[in-house]
């Protein structure tokens, strides 16, 4: 049994709406287009996502930093991160809050920042326990769509966005690039925090993430099958927005 649904509170701020969100307010604002981005580690749908929904005035649902947060509070906690129901428990009586301009977003977790400290490599290596856990990922997707419902547009990114958790979105995007490429790409992204870390670390650490993400029995990664699939090996940051935005207008057109 799942304990009782005070579970998750998101705020956010998109195309000058903002407003606090929790599973219980009523709705008051419809939901107008949604944009999954989904992909593996480094293939830098995070990025994409940001610049994406700042072009569009969208809210931008970062899903990977509820799972960080919620992997922050177990090892801090010192949670047994084998035991499903500890994490489940956990998750429930968790807050989560996305807050923040789109591209400089806070996150909060029980009301306090957490926004450096979910992206230390603790958090990136331990984050598979919670994101295995179905009892943490229903607490979440609850409070995904939650979001979504609220905000207007959205772009959505994260491993699930498109398969599990928005079947019905607008666009959705699968972003892949080569493992070396991605392996780079998160090198520097560490060391812009302040984390060198070895090339061939990083290389093992994230095709080990992908393994873990793709061969879960919960909601592997994997793209939806009407996802736009993009190899962004040789994109840049702009490239790749320019091309997903494209395909956004497009949908656009072709559904007004
Ligand atoms: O994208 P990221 O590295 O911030 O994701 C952190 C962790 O959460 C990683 O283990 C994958 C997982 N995740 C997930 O299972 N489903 C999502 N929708 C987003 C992230």
């Amino acid at each position: 049994m799942l304990p009782s649904p005070v579970l998750s509170e998101v705020h956010a701020e998109a195309g000058g709406f903002s407003g606090l969100f929790t599973f219980r307010a009523p709705r008051y604002n419809r939901c107008l287009m949604i944009i999954t981005i989904d992909g593996t580690v480094g293939s830098g749908k995070s990025t994409a996502a940001a610049h994406l929904a700042r072009r569009l005035g969208a809210g931008h649902l970062d899903t990977g930093a509820m799972y960080r947060a919620l992997t922050l509070k177990a090892l801090q906690d010192g949670l047994d991160l084998e035991d499903p129901r500890a994490l489940t428990e956990m998750a429930a009586s968790s807050t989560v809050e996305l807050d923040g301009e789109v591209g400089a977003q806070r996150v909060r977790l029980d009301g306090l920042d957490v926004t450096a400290a979910i992206r230390e490599n603790r958090v990136s290596t331990h984050s598979h326990y919670v994101a295995r856990t179905p009892g943490v990922r229903e607490v979440l997707v609850a409070a995904q769509r939650e979001f979504a419902a609220r905000a207007g547009d959205v772009v959505a990114e994260g491993r699930d966005q498109g398969t599990m958790v928005f079947p019905d979105a607008d666009v959705k995007f699968f972003l892949d690039a080569d493992p070396e490429v991605r392996a780079r790409r998160r090198q520097l992204e560490l060391e812009e925090r302040g984390q060198v870390r070895s090339y061939r670390d990083v290389l093992r650490e994230i095709t080990e993430r992908d393994r873990r993400d793709i061969t879960r029995d919960v909601s592997p990664l994997k793209a939806a099958a009407d996802a736009v699939v993009v190899d962004t090996t040789d994109m840049t940051i702009e490239e790749m927005v320019d091309a997903l935005a494209a395909d956004v207008e497009r949908s656009r057109k072709g559904s007004a």
